[in-house]
């Protein structure tokens, strides 16, 4: 889409320079840390060391003789104000700190309030705590085995350790088509837990003002307004209501899903707040971020895909047991306890499918979150890219040709696919055609051949995924039970400026930028004089917050939509003044004019201070409007992603050699933003294809615990990107628009995988789990013989 307005105006389109940058890279952006009020204490948090175990007791005596130690909060602290028990957002239940047991190691146990972090770091080591150790549970299959330790015992009724059984789709329908088929392939794969590690680790400052009885919690949380009314729910009995909370996101550096959930120190920190009527500063350090913080995938998948001689898809059939450690704590909108896991069939045309997910209690962390991903998508597509690939195998077909025969056609959208999504719009295979031409595809074939010959190990995997982002039709979508619209509120000042306000929270994603450049693209404001402010629940709309990628398709709808009820208001005072009927005015970015008469004209800027200094008779003064929007449907992005691997026989390291990625999010705001999403997002899903994964050992000791065990991918490992794109409109977003923030996380894995698996495909291999470490590629060349 060629750019509508001038580079000065910014609109659509225009690879406009960040407005948040200038603050960010001066070291003066304002992070929860930076924050400190006067008088403010500090509390730190005793952990348990142990995965599953009664506490006996606490003793908190020698910490609070620890110079600077105020106070120690326990369980039975809160239990006097029933406060020891939160609502997760999936409608679950999660310890606050307990009373009774512990259920995985690292969970809060105490917390210590003090002077200074120092001291109360001083002060948690002085906390004696006695513990009966529990049998663990960690296998998640053994959790459901008759006879095994029933983990929530403060559920009265509950007998076993599921948490829930979800299916969709034709059982009956896919099991006949799987009967009839020519070909069926069988796959298990396991998705490993991993953890989004954000720059900024979780924090917040609650400050509960005694004289007004106001509490205003600085937190680092994607979805503020959604944590005022939960505050509001939980803590209204002792006297919190929501007109009288106030919680403040400010920067934030990364999210990523882990800044969703509401963590215990948040609650902790409050409730020492209004104890002691003091700020209390809570900031969780590295390791307590990784091992307590809620955790993403953990998902063991059997999945079996059926098809004729010819290579037709038929049929997919997906048995998955979720792991959610000791409470369901996903962010799933409530009707989806599997989240979209749903769009499992991908880009294909399959006239039958079915899916069913079970969840399971562990002594784990709970979690379940959405890790740059809309609520479970990255294990679907992963699910059918990876089969995809088995299918081709199976018929030793090309993985390309394999997809283009079966790609839903571009003529079939709007698309109905078999497990209940409406796709809104795709053209699959130009973007696979364009990734095979940018890439050189034929020619790799043929190098791969000659290699092969060499007894080099070289291959290249395709992933062709379809996404599914922007929650949602508020119909199908809430958490909680609010209902999953957001909203934008826009002010013009007088001189033709503006404010515009939005119910989501940016955590480095550029709203400041392209939410500014949604106003100027439909009100012809040059974008550098629209101030953009999120985050602050006193100011700001009511909205859901941002994660799943559904900042774009659902508050930058509300904010085209908002300045669309200003522009119609405009056109009125611009009829007044220039003394013709509204219907004799044509708008172009920034001003009307009359038909016929183009230097008869009003602009923007004069229609703004008319609003203020000579609107017509009967009409309000000022200029500004809301929209909260609620999306007709979700959208879905989708993109195709090639990458050329060479494999080490002496090491059995993995080299990216090439990797090419063509994504479609429709129209684009702001190219060099959407470029930056894609980049991050390709190393976010480099990093558990080949390194991160954080497992358990027997007695639920976490394995990779720190930076030293969980390998995050630098610059060194990192490959050059490339990126291209296709466009292809949403038809139902009032800008054409498609969510594209987690695009490249969710679509990077299979293409890694599939290569590696291409690599290895003639001496049989046909799937190895993620991370695909070097050990595991080089005990498989040991096995095969091939090691150097
Ligand atoms: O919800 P979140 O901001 O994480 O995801 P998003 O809606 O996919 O947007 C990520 C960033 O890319 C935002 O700054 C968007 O405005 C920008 N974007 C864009 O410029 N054009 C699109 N079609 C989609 C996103």
């Amino acid at each position: 889409m060629e750019p509508r307005t001038t580079p000065q105006v910014g609109g659509m389109g225009h690879s406009m320079k960040r407005k948040e940058d200038p603050r960010l890279i001066r070291g003066k952006g304002n992070f929860v840390d930076d924050i400190q009020l006067p008088g403010m204490l500090y509390l730190d948090i005793v952990r348990s060391p142990f995965a599953h175990a009664k506490i006996k007791s606490i003793n908190a005596e020698r910490a609070l003789k620890v110079p600077g130690v105020l106070a120690v909060i326990t369980g039975e602290t809160l239990a006097k104000y029933n406060l020891h028990w939160m609502p997760t957002l999936m409608s679950d239940t999660q310890m606050v700190l307990p009373t009774e047991k512990v259920m995985y190691q690292a969970q809060e146990v105490a917390g210590v309030i003090a002077t200074d972090r120092y001291a109360a770091a001083d002060g948690v080591e002085a906390v004696e705590v006695d513990y009966d150790p529990l049998p663990v549970v960690v296998d998640p299959f053994k959790a459901l085995e008759p006879g095994a330790p029933v983990l929530r015992t403060d559920k009265k009724d509950k007998k076993d350790n599921r948490i829930f059984h979800w299916e969709v789709g034709d059982k009956a329908g896919t099991d006949r088509a799987f009967a009839a088929a020519d070909v069926v392939v069988k796959q298990d794969l396991y998705i490993p837990r991993i953890h989004v590690s954000s720059i900024e680790t979780c924090g917040c400052i609650a400050d509960f003002d005694r004289v007004e009885g106001k509490l205003t919690v600085y937190m680092t949380t994607q979805a503020p307004h959604a944590i005022r009314t939960v505050f509001a729910l939980v803590a209204g009995h002792v006297g919190l209501s929501e007109e009288k909370i106030r919680i403040v996101s400010p920067d934030i550096g990364g999210g990523f899903g882990g800044k969703v959930p509401v963590y215990p120190g948040y609650v902790i920190a409050v409730a020492a707040s209004v104890v002691l009527g003091k700020p209390v500063k809570w900031i969780e350090d590295r390791m307590e971020n990784l091992q307590a913080d809620s955790f993403a995938r953990d998902y063991h998948i059997k999945a079996e895909l059926a098809a004729k001689k010819d290579g037709t898809m038929t049929a997919l059939r997906i048995k998955t047991l979720a792991d959610h450690g000791y409470a369901d704590a996903a962010a799933n909108p409530s009707k989806f306890p599997a989240g979209l896991f749903s769009i499992c069939t991908g880009s294909y045309d399959f006239k039958n499918a079915f899916a069913e997910v079970d969840g399971v209690y562990t002594n784990k962390p709970p979690g379940g979150i959405a890790y740059r991903c809309s609520f479970r998508v990255t294990e679907a597509v992963h699910t059918i890219e990876r089969m995809t690939d088995v299918l081709a195998q199976e018929l030793k077909t090309d993985p390309a040709e394999l997809r283009l025969k079966n790609f839903i056609p571009a003529e079939k959208f709007p698309y109905k696919s078999a497990l209940g999504w409406s796709y809104d719009s795709g053209n699959y295979s130009a973007a696979l055609k364009k990734a095979m031409e940018m890439i050189g595809y034929d020619a790799l074939r043929k190098e791969q051949a000659e290699r092969r010959k060499r007894g080099e190990l070289m291959g290249i995997g395709i992933s062709s995924f379809t996404e599914i982002v922007g929650a949602g039709p508020s119909k199908h979508f809430d958490i909680l039970g609010i209902k999953m619209f957001d909203s934008c509120e826009i002010r013009i000042h007088p001189t033709g400026k503006a404010i515009a306000r939005f119910g989501t929270k940016s955590q480095g994603q550029g709203h400041e930028t392209t939410y500014a450049q949604i106003v100027a693209e439909e009100l012809g404001i040059p974008a550098a004089h629209v101030e953009v402010e999120e985050g602050d629940t006193d100011t700001a709309p009511y909205g859901l917050g941002t994660y799943a990628s559904r900042s774009t398709p659902v508050a930058g709808a509300a904010g085209a939509m908002a300045a669309r009820k200003i522009r119609d208001k405009a056109k009125k005072i611009a009829a007044h003044l220039l003394e013709v009927s509204e219907d004799d005015l044509v708008w172009e970015p920034g001003k009307f004019s009359v038909k016929g008469a183009p230097q008869r004209a009003k602009t923007i800027q004069e229609i703004a201070f008319a609003a203020y200094t000579n609107h017509p008779q009967g009409m309000e003064a000022g200029l500004e409007a809301v929209s909260y929007y609620d999306p007709p449907n979700l959208t879905f992005p989708f993109g195709s992603y090639i990458c050329v691997v060479d494999i080490d026989r002496g090491t059995g390291e993995v080299k990216i050699r090439r990797f090419v990625a063509v994504d479609d999010c429709g129209n684009i705001i702001n190219p060099m933003i959407v470029d930056g999403q894609i980049h991050g997002g390709l190393t976010m899903g480099l990093a558990p294809a080949l390194f991160e994964e954080i497992s358990y050992d027997e007695n639920g000791n976490i394995q990779g615990g720190s930076f030293m065990d969980y390998l995050l991918p630098t610059a060194m490992e990192t490959p050059s990107w490339e990126t291209d794109k296709t466009v292809t409109p949403s038809p139902h977003h009032p800008l054409g628009a498609k969510g594209v923030g987690e695009s490249a996380t969710v679509g990077a894995p299979p293409a890694i995988v599939n290569a590696v698996v291409d690599a290895l495909s003639h001496l049989g291999v046909r799937h190895i789990d993620i991370p695909i470490t070097p050990e595991k590629v080089w005990r498989i060349l040991k096995d095969k013989g091939v090691a150097e």
